[in-house]
């Protein structure tokens, strides 16, 4: 997905973008570009490819500054090019603007401008903002920008720079997030937070429809009709460091590593003794009315959805469906007032999952979501937010947020059980749970001989993904982790379904990585295996320590402690995780921005 980083203070307005920008590079991108405000003159420079090229191309220009805005492109109208790239600028290079999302409507737009005698120098939706802007200037620039965003179709971030008035940023948003830094004699802007904590950790969370005027010493902010908002400022308890590397390779590998502690501290902040913490989130409404439960997700979200449903079968004695969002908002649900509707997604920005909750509010159904990042757009379009407190997540491939939303759903699992009184041996299940931080800690990785599975992965075309019951779940998560960073094409299969078509891929030496901790389908697991092996399959097994016979029959077995069955993939996600982050290492591949991926998707 685009960034946009804005700025206007006492430092170098270049600097602070370009550093922002480098910090919304795990978002996914195809270009980038910067646009300042210098000696009365709009100054636009933008490159085609990794921000490295616009900082190379800016080493013999003055782009000094104490008010700018910055872009790293993901393209949706128009290839990825120099004149693609934002920011786009009015034909008089007074106006810049920068835009995170899709214009629906551009063409009517761009068609009446161009009939104005507007002319276009690019391909993308975002230049029919500017034009736009400067058609409609009435001598004020943000009553302006209250008329244009009217017009506009679509999602949009945007950050207007004007030549005119050169000491502010006007910014609004729909479905685009956009945050606002609040420092000393120093203001910024930008898509995500990791972009502003080098300089603050107050931020404003702008909602829709709502514009800020952004100047060194004063943010206000309007709504559609410029009334003026009392606005909150928000503390976030992220450090600049836990945005940062701390020494590792990649943040991938960092964030798997801090899946042990995240989880402690996940238990320490939503346990107290027996009771459930987050109770009062759920003080006003009786859990015990909700007859239907849906889990509504993307990606990996949706492969937390799974191992939820798992819980509410077993635990809560609840059925639960599982629907992937895109789907979800195009189906018919049979929503009611007695549906509770979960809306899992990491970045809280996710659009099919956002369009999702919005339908199943609007049919009437209680909508619970479940986020990483506090104040993302879910958190104002829910109901209730139960955060996962894993701090930033970085690497675009999820590790440490996927475990941190399947804890909270087995926490929210026992405390609807409780509620509804269908809770057993809650103590001997709370005692369990002390024990996950154990599971994920990555240690002894040189006696899982990670080498000779990497090295058995870097070249195949397919390794596919076999495991039954809460297995299956969890080799779905294995195999996404897989693909999304090393490109192989992975495939995750109920391991008795096999037998029904995708055995006809196997063939000598392919790749195929069972899971198995159930120990009452286990040795129908095994009986897989052995027909895989039978013709030719090259066997990773990630299971049980105590299942010898798996063992014997793997090429590879990594032996794992399981707490109780139904937490299994606290035993088995971090060799997964490993196993992908390590095949891409090994392949010389972008682990944390994989090729066209974002980590946030907000676009439909
Ligand atoms: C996960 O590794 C992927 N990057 C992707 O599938 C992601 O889970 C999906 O896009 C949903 O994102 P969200 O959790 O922020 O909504």
């Amino acid at each position: 997905m685009c960034g946009i980083v804005g700025y206007v203070g006492k430092n170098n307005a270049k600097t602070v973008v370009l550093e922002g920008l480098e910090k919304l590079e795990y978002r996914g991108y195809d270009s980038a570009g910067i646009a300042v405000v210098k000696d009365g003159a709009l100054k636009v420079e933008k490159r085609c490819g990794k921000l490295q090229n616009l900082i190379e191309h800016l080493q013999t220009i003055d782009m000094s500054s104490d008010v700018g805005i910055g872009h790293t492109r993901w393209a949706t109208h128009g290839e990825p090019s120099d004149i693609n790239s934002h920011p786009h600028f009015s034909m008089d290079k007074k106006i810049a603007v920068v835009h995170n999302g899709i214009i629906e409507n551009y063409l009517p737009l761009k068609n009446e401008l161009i009939e104005k005698g507007y002319r276009f120098i690019s391909e993308t939706d975002t230049e029919v903002v500017v034009h736009l802007i400067d058609s409609m200037y009435n001598g004020d620039m943000l009553k302006t920008v209250a008329e244009v965003v009217k017009v506009l179709k679509g999602s949009y971030a945007l950050a207007i720079l004007d030549v005119n008035n050169p000491e502010e940023i006007i910014c609004t948003r729909k479905d685009s997030p956009l945050v606002i830094g609040i420092g000393e004699g120093e203001n910024i802007i930008a898509s995500d937070i990791p972009a502003l904590l080098k300089y603050t950790n107050k931020v404003v969370y702008l909602n829709d429809f709502e514009i800020a005027t952004v100047r060194k010493n004063k943010v206000e902010v309007f709504d559609k009709e410029l009334n003026a908002i009392q606005f909150e400022v928000k503390v976030v308890d992220w450090s600049y460091d836990q945005a940062t590397k701390n020494g590792f390779p990649n943040y991938m590998l960092k964030e798997i590593h801090e899946q042990s502690s995240i989880v402690q501290k996940m238990l320490s902040s939503y346990l107290n003794g027996g009771d459930f913490t987050f109770a009062n989130l759920f003080s006003t409404i009786d859990l015990k009315r909700y007859t239907k439960i849906h889990l509504v997700a993307c990606g990996t979200a949706y492969h937390v959805g799974l191992q939820a449903k798992y819980f509410f079968n077993e635990i809560s004695k609840m059925d639960a469906k599982v629907e992937i969002a895109s789907e979800y908002r195009y189906q018919n649900n049979f929503i009611d007032d007695r549906t509770l509707a979960i809306f899992i997604s990491q970045s809280g920005e996710t659009l099919d999952t956002i369009s999702a909750l919005k339908k199943a509010k609007e049919e009437g159904a209680t909508t619970l979501a479940i986020t990483n990042v506090v104040g993302s757009t879910i958190t104002r379009e829910a109901d209730i937010t139960l955060y996962t407190l894993a701090g930033p997540e970085i690497a675009v491939a999820s590790t440490k947020a996927y475990t941190s939303q399947v804890l909270v759903m087995y926490l929210f699992s026992l405390f609807l059980a409780e509620k509804i009184g269908k809770l057993e041996r809650k103590e001997e299940k709370i005692a369990e749970l002390k024990r996950l931080c154990e599971l994920l800690k990555v240690e002894n990785e040189d006696e899982i001989k990670f080498s000779e599975i990497v090295k058995k992965l870097e070249n195949a075309k397919d390794a596919f993904f076999i495991g039954r019951g809460i297995d299956y779940y969890s080799s779905l998560e294995g195999a996404l982790k897989l693909k999304e960073i090393s490109y192989i094409h992975t495939e995750a299969f109920p391991a008795g379904e096999l037998k029904h078509g995708s055995i006809a891929l196997i063939e000598e030496g392919t790749p195929v990585i069972v899971v198995g901790t159930q120990d009452n389908l286990i040795e129908k697991t095994i009986s897989n295996l052995k027909e895989l092996k039978a013709r030719g399959a090259y066997i990773i097994s990630i299971g049980k320590k105590e299942y010898e016979d798996m063992k014997n029959s793997s090429d590879i077995f990594i032996g794992v402690d399981v707490v109780s069955q139904i937490l299994s993939i606290f035993s088995v996600i971090v060799p997964m995780q490993l196993i992908a982050c390590y095949t891409s290492m090994k392949k010389g591949l972008d682990v944390d921005k994989p090729r066209n991926l974002a980590k946030s998707v907000t676009v439909e």
